[in-house]
């Protein structure tokens, strides 16, 4: 009745595990047309034409049995590209992923097909093939690194790389955890089944996790050889606790060999070893015991401490028969060919048993390309989403990089190229670039980009910058012209706008910037506006040179000929600069029409005029006296009643129109005094006036 419940609970635990994993299953059966359901397992398989646009389908001649998945295979081209499947993950959670490789025998092959496969940008195996009618089977258990893990086929050095299936199945709990996972996937180099009881491997349904568990039976080449004299097979139909961490199917661990003669020995070859492994040895006790018969044994060979001297009594270990007692090594040095040996110990009535085992490589993860790198990338293929350089999968450097990008060689790698010229290129470009600070040469010419530059200013790396022949706009950013290692920028026939900066032009850069008609380059236009400035100014200088030159040739003449005047008319007081102002201005008015009017001083105008006695005329401006000089010229002296008018010109010019007004015989001008506020105004005297005075009084 116990039994009975123990079973009921058993059986409903695995009813629910089995359908809670299974719809998590990712079974591709690659080149296949169709989806499907295999009859044999329960699981549907569904093509990959969906998911893999490269490479493909070949019908698989003279498959070995009919299994449903090894009709078809997908063959990839044999060229420096990888070829990726994307596989979404949950991060952190532990996988199983499997790909499987069975070529089928044509009647003549020149070569088998040899290349690599990666998870990621970890390697995991060179796939050889040597017997097309074998399916070669690759298990690598990982703790999903991201939300998303690619399987990439690459790298063939013979043949067409090919892939007959991919498959994707979640673990659950601590399953095959290790203490280094972060660092290291698991790669499966064996999962035996011992004392099976066909050479058929044993799988889903009967592991719900679908593993591959192979038979012992399976006498393949360099598989499972030398066992050991008294090697006996035994089973039952009982059932077997298995809950313990890696949960084996009950299937497996209904069956075991026994070293009757008190041995067990096998040799097993370990591809791609030596390596540190993590080892797993599946025990339960699966013959009833008498009360009177033991079983103790020793791992006699290999050796390793702590292990090997620990005695294993499989019921004691698992408190009680038909329960599992898992036993591992979480890190333990093995050879390529594991030779290993179970010895019974000198009290036990009965020899060693093994159910079954399992040894994975750590496998050390590869870094990919820098993450902000790859977002970048991205962003750049979905300009172009439909492009076939936009669909090369997997990881952009590892193990082949994209066509369209250079990469730095240490891990992780960087993005140090792009070279997207004339790709057809859409939108703006990604601000996202701004992260990808080892870039130095960035080609996105000849496409139809549009918008302003995005901020860049961290790609302190960037020597070379090619823009030209799209349709970006705005203004050049300042950061350009800061770049440290920029020599070449080309942005000819763009629509940008604004000034160039400074900085791009006095660097030594080659710099390209024609078919920009908003484009202003501030630094010229500067130094041809100083260039015209200094010639403007130098201009000037030389006129104002020559106008003071004349100037004060010319002052000095007049000042002679004014100080010769005065000098011989007595005593002028008149300071010199005002004479000078005085005559200039005067010269400069209209009423100079012949010689020049010089400046007579008071007391010669007084002596002349008798202290003007004799007046010959009055206007509203004042008075006009009849006056003698001493050289016995006759002259009209005129005297201004308001000596307020500090405007000499028009002084002068209002008196000459009052002279010509009212006085018309009053003209030309000899000469004029300004002293002591007085403002008088020397003329000729005419008699009774002249024709000439007519007309020079309406030339007035
Ligand atoms: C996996 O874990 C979940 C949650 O712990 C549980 O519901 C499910 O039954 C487990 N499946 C297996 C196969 O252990
Ligand atoms: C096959 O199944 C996948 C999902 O597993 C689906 O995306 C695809 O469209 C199916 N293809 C066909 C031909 O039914
Ligand atoms: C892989 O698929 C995931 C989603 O399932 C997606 O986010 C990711 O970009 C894909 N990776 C590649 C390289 O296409
Ligand atoms: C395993 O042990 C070796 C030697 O002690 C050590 O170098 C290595 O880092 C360990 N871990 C792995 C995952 O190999
Ligand atoms: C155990 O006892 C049984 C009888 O009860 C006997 O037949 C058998 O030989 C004994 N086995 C050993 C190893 O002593
Ligand atoms: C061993 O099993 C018995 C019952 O079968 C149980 O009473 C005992 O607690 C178990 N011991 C341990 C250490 O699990
Ligand atoms: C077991 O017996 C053999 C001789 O029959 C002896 O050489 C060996 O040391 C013994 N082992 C132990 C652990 O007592
Ligand atoms: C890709 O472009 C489409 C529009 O073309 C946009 O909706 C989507 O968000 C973009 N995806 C990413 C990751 O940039
Ligand atoms: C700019 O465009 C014109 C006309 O489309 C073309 O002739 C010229 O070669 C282009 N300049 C560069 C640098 O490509």
């Amino acid at each position: 009745m116990v039994s009975f419940t123990q079973f009921c609970i058993l059986y409903f635990y695995f009813i629910a595990s089995v359908v809670s994993q299974v719809s998590e299953f990712i079974s591709i059966d690659c080149g296949s047309t169709s989806n499907y359901t295999d009859p044999s397992t329960g699981l549907s398989w569904s093509s990959d034409m969906d998911i893999m646009k490269h490479g493909r389908q070949v019908k698989v001649e003279n498959p070995n049995g009919n299994s449903m998945q090894f009709q078809t295979r997908r063959d990839f081209p044999s060229d420096n590209k990888k070829y990726c499947y994307n596989l979404s993950t949950k991060e952190r959670r532990r996988y199983l992923v499997r790909a499987t490789f069975q070529y089928g025998s044509p009647a003549n092959v020149d070569a088998y097909p040899k290349f690599e496969i990666y998870l990621d940008a970890t390697q995991w195996a060179t796939v050889t093939i040597q017997d097309g009618s074998r399916k070669y089977v690759n298990e690598m258990i990982i703790r999903a690194p991201s939300d998303s893990i690619d399987v990439c086929i690459c790298c063939a050095t013979t043949g067409f790389p090919f892939i007959s299936t991919l498959e994707l199945r979640p673990l659950n709990l601590s399953m095959y955890a290790t203490d280094y996972e972060g660092d290291f996937f698991l790669n499966v180099a064996a999962r035996v089944n011992f004392g099976a009881l066909t050479k058929d491997l044993v799988r889903y349904p009967d592991d719900p996790y679908d593993r591959f568990w192979e038979s012992d039976l399976d006498r393949r080449q360099n598989f499972l050889v030398g066992v050991a004299p008294g090697t006996a097979r035994i089973s039952t139909s009982k059932n077997v606790d298995i809950r313990t961490r890696e949960y084996p199917p009950v299937k497996v661990m209904q069956t075991a060999v026994v070293g009757t003669e008190g041995e067990l020995s096998y040799r097993l070859n370990l591809e791609r070893f030596p390596a540190n492994a993590r080892a797993y040895a599946y025990f339960a006790e699966i013959e009833d015991l008498a009360p009177n018969e033991t079983r103790k044994f020793q791992l006699r060979e290999p050796y390793i401490p702590d292990y090997s001297n620990a005695v294993v009594n499989i019921a004691e270990n698992a408190n009680g028969s038909y329960t599992l007692y898992e036993p591992s090594y979480m890190n333990v040095t093995l050879d390529f060919v594991l030779s290993f040996t179970f010895s019974k110990t000198n009290d036990s009535t009965e020899g060693p048993l093994l159910n079954a085992m399992e040894i994975s490589k750590y496998q050390q993860i590869a870094a990919k390309t820098e993450r902000q790198d790859v977002t970048a990338l991205n962003a750049i293929r979905n300009m172009s989403a439909e492009s076939v350089w936009a669909n090369e999968g997997g990881d952009p450097c590892v193990p082949t990089n994209w066509e369209w990008v250079n990469c730095s060689p240490t891990p992780p790698p960087r993005i140090t190229k792009i070279a997207l010229s004339g790709r057809n290129l859409k939108g703006q470009i990604p601000s996202e670039i701004n992260h990808m600070e080892e870039l130095t040469e960035l080609w996105l010419d000849f496409n139809s980009l549009t918008g302003p530059l995005p901020d860049m200013s961290n790609l302190i790396n960037l020597e070379i910058l090619h823009l030209e022949n799209n349709k970006l706009s705005g203004s050049l950013p300042l950061y350009l012209g800061r770049l440290p290692n920029l020599q070449a920028l080309y942005i000819q026939n763009n629509s940008f706008s604004g000034e160039i900066p400074a900085a791009l032009l006095s660097k030594k850069i080659s710099f390209n910037y024609e078919g920009n008609p908003g484009l202003h380059n501030e630094a010229q236009r500067k130094l041809r506006f100083k260039l015209i400035l200094g010639a403007s100014i130098g201009v000037l200088a030389v006129l104002l040179i020559l106008f003071l030159g004349s100037l004060i040739l010319l002052r000095n003449f007049r000042g002679k000929m004014s100080h010769q005047k005065c000098d011989e008319n007595g005593n002028s007081t008149q300071p010199g600069t005002k004479q000078s102002t005085a005559c200039s201005i005067a010269r400069g008015g209209h009423l100079l029409d012949e010689g020049v009017a010089y400046c007579i001083s008071l007391s010669d105008l007084e002596e002349a005029t008798n202290n003007f006695t004799k007046k010959i005329g009055k206007g509203s401006f004042g008075s006009v006296y009849y006056g003698k000089m001493k050289d016995g010229k006759e002259v009209a002296v005129k005297t201004m009643a308001d000596s307020s008018s500090h405007l000499n010109k028009q002084f002068v010019t209002e008196v000459a129109l009052l002279s010509r007004i009212h006085h018309r015989n009053l003209v030309p001008l000899i000469g004029y005094c300004e002293e002591a506020h007085q403002r008088i105004l020397v003329y000729e005297y005419m008699h009774n006036g002249t024709l000439r005075d007519h007309i020079h009084g309406f030339l007035l």
